[in-house]
């Protein structure tokens, strides 16, 4: 895939693009990464890529010129360009994923107080990543661009996509690593146990938990199945240890805590 970012930092993204999973995807080919100077498409002859708002007003706004010969410029075919603006649709997983399967991603970065409105009739999708404003779009297209790159196959293992975030509805459960103990605050034994299914029960009632209590809006979308509900009575109940747990945990096998 080719992600293109038209931007005037292009240099905004060396380091990113000199960072691990991201670094790893570039050399393995899965991804083509660009970043174009927009004002090195500028015909005004002082390099100008903004002026003043038209019936007056603070700051400057970026001309049309320089952004739709830059746009034009590099766009392939089958491009789907993005503009970032805090007035756009709110990115999410989902968006990332949608993302993931396109040939080229145009991601149009604009500053200033703002861009000429009339570039908007140019994108495909204008993006926010939330509700705060930003100098510029130069860190949402590197949001995207991460988000996307780590969704590209062969990026990471299949297995580290299955379970997190959003992917099926839910936040992740919590993850460990050893040590068993520190400062006091332990692993929790049923990952010890070696009982797959009870270590998948409990990661599932887990992410219940973390959602519904964090983020109810996710929550009250998430198609509840009938083991899932058996989950949620438990965690209304405050029945931290039900029958299925403690027997897991004494039937468990007993793993040497390694400190
Ligand atoms: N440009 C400025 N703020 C932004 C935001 N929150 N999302 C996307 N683009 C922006």
């Amino acid at each position: 895939m080719k992600i293109k970012v038209l931007t005037l930092f292009p240099r905004f993204y060396d380091s990113f693009l000199d960072t691990s999973i991201v670094k790893r995807a570039l050399a393995k080919g899965i991804v083509e990464f660009s970043s174009i100077d927009i004002r090195s498409y500028t015909k005004d002859k002082y390099g100008r890529v903004d002026s003043a708002p038209v019936g007056g007003g603070a700051g400057l706004i970026e001309q049309l010129q320089p952004l739709v010969d830059c746009l034009r410029a590099n766009k392939g075919p089958s491009a789907h360009v993005v503009f970032f603006t805090p007035r756009g649709h709110t990115y999410r997983q989902e968006d990332a994923l949608r993302f993931s399967k396109m040939e080229e991603l145009v991601l149009v970065c604009g500053h200033y107080e703002g861009v000429d409105e009339r570039f908007l009739s140019y994108v495909d999708e204008e993006l926010s990543i939330g509700d705060y404003v930003l100098t510029g779009g130069e860190i949402p297209a590197m949001a995207v661009a991460d988000s996307v790159t780590r969704l590209l196959p062969g990026a990471i293992a299949d297995a580290s996509l299955e379970d997190e975030s959003f992917t099926n509805g839910l936040l992740e459960y919590p993850q460990y690593a050893e040590p068993y103990e520190y400062e006091g605050k332990k692993i929790p034994d049923i990952l010890y146990s070696g009982n797959h299914e009870a270590i998948a029960k409990w990661r599932k009632k887990e992410a219940l938990r973390v959602t519904k209590e964090r983020r109810p809006d996710l929550y009250r979308n998430y198609p509840l199945g009938k083991a899932d509900r058996k989950l949620v009575k438990e965690l209304e109940e405050g029945n931290e240890e039900p029958e299925w747990l403690k027997k897991a945990l004494e039937k468990g096998r007993k793993f040497i805590k390694k400190d």
